[in-house]
């Protein structure tokens, strides 16, 4: 943080600080960065209380607030959903429209002024301190919707990224978020057939995490496995291993649709689908989850068909999964078999991984991570 003054100091008068629910008041980051603003003499407005998985109302709450004098900067400092609220902030105070229903419904561009924003990252897994994506919650609509925009003044102009603010989290958030990032790893390379450097790149991030996440699983104060898997989590969903793929995204779909109903953890939600997912495709890409065992589990091939080296290899992210102590049940996050139809209208179907779902297949995915 000792360089946030400069990244500070001409942005102009008045910061809008944006913050959750208090952790950073607990683990004194908080007042460290007070402390630099006052010195800077900078106004503060301040919006807290932003919750996990941040919802529209929330958006408009803080909207009232932001409007209320002019904004010249946003300081978000928390995790992923403290950024992804701070960005729909951004792109939504000097716009007149609709931001729920053109930015996230529609997916439109924002084409009004755009307030710049710099986070301070306490919570890793969600990559939203280098991407321009926000996921924000409509509880009305039953809905969890995301959008990554096209247009680059949604990044934040900066991140702090210090390892040691990240001990304070619970085990169960540093799973989630590690599940996280290896879900957004899988989502761009289980895609397309052909030999490409990124897929190269994706296995190296996720060997990393690998090792990182099974010490730090043990011990949590490890410097440089929490500094590892928080420079991959911003590596992982930063643009740099999407390059020449067409991506699936099908697990993020299905989690947040349970997220809409259930308000979980996005990364459990993610652990709960994604084994009966992969499962369910293994035959469609086969050639890539064979790779994928050899390559980032280290399956040995000898003496086994292609199939059952993709099998191991999804056996073995199973045996890590529960080392780490995710959530394999959906039923385990509140999930209930009558929400299925809900569910199915919340899922956005992806057309660019290896197989394009029915609408039976989508129940039938739902059933098994049930
Ligand atoms: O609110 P506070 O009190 O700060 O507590 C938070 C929250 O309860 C706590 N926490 C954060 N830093 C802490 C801490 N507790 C102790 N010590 C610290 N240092 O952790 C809890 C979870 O925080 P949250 O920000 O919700 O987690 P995460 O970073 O996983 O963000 C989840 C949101 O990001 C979206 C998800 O859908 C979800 O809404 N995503 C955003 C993406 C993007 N922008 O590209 C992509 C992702 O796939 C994801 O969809
Ligand atoms: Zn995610």
């Amino acid at each position: 943080l000792d360089s946030l003054p400069e990244e500070l100091r001409n942005v102009g008068k008045t910061i809008l600080l944006i913050y959750g629910g208090g952790s950073i008041k607990k683990n004194g980051i908080y007042d460290k960065i007070i402390g630099i603003l006052h010195d800077l003499e900078k106004e503060v407005i301040e919006i807290s209380g932003v919750m996990p998985n941040p919802t529209y109302e929330k958006v408009e709450e803080g909207l009232s607030i932001a409007r209320r004098q002019k904004v010249d900067f946003i300081l978000a400092v928390g995790g992923g959903s403290v950024i992804d609220y701070a960005k729909a902030i951004a792109i939504s105070i000097h716009y007149d429209g609709n931001p729920w229903k053109d930015y996230f419904v529609e997916l439109k561009e924002p084409t009004c002024e755009v307030v710049k924003l710099g986070a301070v990252l306490t919570m890793v897994g969600t990559g939203s301190e280098m991407n321009t994506g926000s996921v924000i919650t409509n509880t009305k609509e039953k809905l969890k919707l995301g959008h990554a925009f096209s247009n680059p003044d949604v990044f934040p102009r900066f991140a702090f990224l210090d390892p040691t603010f990240t001990y304070s989290l619970p085990h169960y958030q540093m799973v989630a978020g590690i599940f996280d990032i290896f879900s957004h790893i899988c989502e761009q390379y289980f895609s397309g057939e052909d030999d490409n450097t990124s897929d190269y790149l994706a296995e190296g991030l996720m060997r990393s995490l690998l090792v990182s996440s099974r010490i730090a699983n043990k011990n949590p104060l490890d410097y440089e496995a929490r500094s590892n898997i928080m420079w991959t989590a911003t590596w992982a969903l930063n643009t740099l291993i999407s390059k020449g793929k067409s991506e699936d995204w099908m697990v993020h779909s299905l989690g947040q649709s349970i997220g809409a109903l259930t308000n979980a953890t996005h990364g459990m939600t993610l652990a709960c689908v994604s084994l009966p997912y992969y499962r369910y495709i293994l035959n469609f890409g086969l050639k890539k989850f064979v790779r994928f065992a050899e390559n980032v589990f280290g399956v040995s091939p000898d003496g086994l068909s292609d199939l059952e080296i993709a099998k191991k290899g999804l056996q073995e992210m199973e045996t890590w999964m529960r080392e780490l102590g995710l959530v394999l049940r959906a039923r385990d996050l509140g999930m209930t078999l009558e929400m299925i139809p809900d569910l199915v209208k919340g899922t956005v179907v992806m057309t660019t991984g290896y197989k394009t779902l029915s609408e039976e297949e989508i129940i039938k995915i739902y059933r098994e991570s049930y």
